[in-house]
């Protein structure tokens, strides 16, 4: 029923001279049940747009701002990020939770500033280690997820992606347990608030850590429906075994 998966976050990583990789994946992206998404840094969204055209290839973004337009200098709205060929936006990752002091609620805003233009929204949501070592992990993840996604929220423009803030870029990954749990926790939630069709047809990614060593035990998790990867997506030779496991799985 739901689609997988495999998103790429770029982060802050990538010059022209990188967008070669997009070609071996734009080959793996024709399968009718998995989608693959990149999200480049906002320099390259144009280009890498353009290069993925016609291929099932997806191009995202890492952020958006609340606003339609105005008076942002530097930044850049959702309706900007789709006409340079954005099909969705990456928001409320820790990093910028964490640097940027965004709080749910302008997470929120940005979702629906996101949604009103047409793109998806990957909300991301995750507990500190602290917050996990105090056994407060379900109660963070459902005060995020209640702030974060507006009520226009559907299994087409929203994506869900927890990421342990602990488990970003530092190789250590959860048990499958302590995954299951947090996935399960959030489609219960999703379902009370949306109803049932609404709840289920919301996609669910795991993001921190995933390699191609661990990716195939990862996506036998329930309700996992995919992964949002942040290292392992800057070369095709580590994105590519990923989205064969999920095709898999
Ligand atoms: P990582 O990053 O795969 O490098 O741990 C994941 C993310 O931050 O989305």
């Amino acid at each position: 029923m739901r689609r997988k998966l495999a998103a790429g976050n770029w982060k802050m990583n990538g010059l022209s001279a990188d967008l070669g990789e997009l070609d071996a994946l734009a080959g793996a992206a024709s399968g009718p049940d998995t989608e693959i998404l990149i999200c480049p840094p906002a320099t390259l969204i144009a280009t890498a747009s353009a290069r993925a055209k016609g291929t099932g290839l997806l191009i995202g973004a890492q952020d958006c701002h609340t606003n339609a337009s105005g008076a942002h200098t530097g930044d850049i709205s959702a309706a900007q990020l789709r006409d340079a060929g954005a099909s969705a936006v990456i928001l409320g990752h820790s990093e910028r939770r964490e640097a940027h002091e965004e709080s749910s609620e302008i997470v929120r805003a940005k979702a629906r500033a996101a949604l009103e233009a047409g793109l998806a929204a990957i909300v991301c949501l995750g507990e500190s280690l602290a917050q996990r070592e105090a056994q407060n992990t379900l109660d963070i993840i459902g005060g995020q997820l209640a702030g974060s996604i507006p009520d226009s929220a559907t299994g087409q423009n929203l994506v869900i992606a927890y990421e342990p803030i602990w488990a970003i870029g530092t190789g250590k990954v959860p048990t499958l347990a302590q995954i299951g749990e947090v996935h399960d926790f959030l489609r219960a939630r999703l379902e009370r608030r949306f109803g049932a069709g609404v709840g289920r047809s919301v996609r669910l990614l795991y993001g921190g850590s995933v390699k191609p060593g661990n990716a195939s035990e990862i996506f036998t998790v329930s309700n996992v429906d995919g992964a949002l990867v942040g290292g392992a997506s800057l070369k095709a030779a580590d994105f590519l075994p990923i989205i064969e496991a999920l095709e898999t799985a």
